[in-house]
């Protein structure tokens, strides 16, 4: 078994459960235009993403690391269609902000959907005020991932849901060397996630067309 086993089982259940998306399609063609690096999640994980966002009943989300919106995309569109739906992605790069800003008014999302510009460590206290969310996706700059993790515990309710992106990075994160700083940053979420009683959680390798990673996950009880 070989990485490209790992894309080709995903072509294959993206053939039968991820229907040609032109929006979502459009989207990663104008990330890869503008020369943004091709780290947003797969379609599988954009689709697990939006299916934990159904699952969850969430209402208010909040994202940290937009890029072009491809996940955002996926996460909007599990918001409820009556209006009560919010997403809050921030993101810090403003070149970034204005592609996704275009894609995610492409996939009809821009009335749910706000974009904040900024070092995600200044644009989290403001959203004290809007707290709480429902599901929290973190993102973003893998070494503040532990001060990410710590915002959304305070800007969540019993119930929230927390998920981590790239939490796993090809087995880097059983580094203890201390010398990939990625790799620490996971590691001290991950002392954080299960020193934490207000949470208890969890995390699942994966592989597929984006190499061998992984996602935690996490319920505030
Ligand atoms: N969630 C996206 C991928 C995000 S890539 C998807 O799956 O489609 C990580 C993003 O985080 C990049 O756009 C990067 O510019 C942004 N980022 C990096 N450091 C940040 C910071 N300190 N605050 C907010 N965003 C940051
Ligand atoms: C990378 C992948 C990601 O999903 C991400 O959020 C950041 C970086 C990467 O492969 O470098
Ligand atoms: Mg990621």
């Amino acid at each position: 078994m070989t990485p490209a086993t790992w894309t080709a089982v995903d072509e294959y259940f993206s053939g039968l459960m991820l229907p040609p998306d032109p929006v979502l399609d459009a989207t990663q063609r104008s990330a890869a235009d503008a020369g943004l690096p091709p780290i947003s999640v797969s379609a599988p994980q954009g689709k697990f993403l939006h299916l934990l966002t159904r699952i969850a009943g969430a209402r208010r989300v909040l994202e940290i690391g937009t890029l072009a919106g491809y996940s955002t995309i996926w996460l909007g569109r599990a918001l409820p269609k009556d209006g009560a739906g919010r997403l809050v992605t921030l993101e810090f790069d403003p070149a970034h902000a204005e592609i996704a800003r275009a894609n995610i008014a492409r996939a009809g999302l821009d009335k749910i959907v706000e974009i904040r510009v900024g070092a995600a460590i200044d644009t989290l206290p403001p959203l004290e005020t809007e707290a709480p969310f429902d599901l929290i996706f973190i993102d973003a700059d893998k070494p503040s991932t532990p001060d990410y993790f710590r915002w959304a515990i305070k800007l969540s309710h019993p119930g929230s849901v927390i998920v981590v992106d790239n939490v796993v990075r090809g087995g880097d994160v059983i580094d203890a060397s201390g010398k990939n700083q990625d790799a620490e940053g996971m590691r001290r979420f991950f002392d954080l996630l299960s020193a934490e009683p207000r949470v208890t959680g969890t995390a699942i390798q994966t592989v597929g067309a984006k190499g061998y990673d992984g996602f935690a996950i996490a319920v505030v009880t």
